[in-house]
């Protein structure tokens, strides 16, 4: 992988390529057009489809966890969704925000925008937006939400400090955020790491646990919890794709080191706010 630019692009591409196939073809190919990384998601998504305002159209199997389980969204709140893809988890919190509420899905790839839009029309909500940005520089004003969630985009990111940074910049006081996301608690073999497939895959390009939670810490977050923790087990015949029997023995040695974690944490309130009691 070269520059973060480039990085950006071939994401960006994948997940064009999965938007414009159908969820069938998603879910039984594996380097077909979605590519092998398709077939790393469905060893990690969750169940959804019990949850209040699932939409199976919006759901492409590309999740992690369920960050919304953990939000606690109240009635009117605004929600901001990172890496939206076909809006699951916004319409999720659609679910939890009501009619008062507003819901706001960030995502890069064009074609995951216009796929969130359609579904959106089609469920007749209006206060469910789409906006094409990348997070690591957000179209959204400062103190815009009380919620932040994300499933599964944050390690497809290059500058992960720039996105924790801009979550306390749009967050209100007080706000807070639920992540779901991929973490590494100790090294990938290098093939893995020089793999696109897994890069888009969103293994490739996670990050230690430890680092990933000091970059919350360092963008000011306060009550940082990890609310799960699971491994992600990839099975053999995805390894075989990268490595050889010995370095699939070895990798199979230490097989929980890639985790898929759900971190909350909050922005403090400011002091100048009554409700904080520091005035
Ligand atoms: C693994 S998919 C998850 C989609 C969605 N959260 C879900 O659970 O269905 C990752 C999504 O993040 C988007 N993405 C990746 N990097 C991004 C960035 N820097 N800014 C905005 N969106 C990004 C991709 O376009 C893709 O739709």
């Amino acid at each position: 992988m070269n520059t973060e630019d480039q990085i950006k692009e071939m994401v960006r591409q994948k997940y064009s390529e999965i938007a414009l196939q159908d969820k069938e073809a998603n879910a039984s190919s594996c380097c077909g057009a979605g590519g092998c990384s398709t077939e790393v998601y469905n060893i990690m998504s969750e169940e959804y489809d019990t949850l209040d305002g699932y939409n199976p159209e919006a759901d492409l199997g590309l999740g992690c966890g369920l960050p919304t389980q953990f939000a606690k969204i109240k009635k009117g709140d605004v929600v901001i969704d990172l890496g939206s893809g076909a809006g699951n988890d916004c319409f999720v919190s659609r679910a939890e925000t009501g009619e008062t509420g507003k819901v706001i899905g960030i995502d890069f790839t064009p074609a995951m925008i216009d796929k969130a839009r359609v579904n959106a029309e089609k469920l007749g909500f209006h206060n469910v937006e789409f906006r094409q940005g990348d997070i690591e520089k957000m179209p959204v004003t400062a103190n815009l939400a009380n919620v932040i969630v994300s499933n599964c985009v944050l390690n497809l990111v290059p500058n992960k400090k720039a996105v924790f940074q801009e979550i306390h910049r749009v967050l209100k006081p007080g706000g807070h955020f639920s992540i779901s996301d991929i973490v590494l608690t100790g090294n990938l073999p290098d093939k893995i790491k020089s793999a696109a497939e897994m890069y888009a895959g969103c293994v490739a390009s996670a990050i230690n646990k430890e680092e990933y939670l000091g970059y919350i810490h360092e963008a000011g977050f306060n009550e940082i919890t990890i609310q799960k923790d699971k491994p992600i087990i990839v099975p053999n015949d995805i390894l075989k794709n990268y490595l050889n029997d010995e370095e699939i023995a070895i990798y199979q040695s230490n097989p929980t080191i890639i985790r898929s974690i759900t971190v909350y944490a909050e922005k403090k309130q400011s002091c100048c706010d009554p409700k904080s009691g520091c005035c």
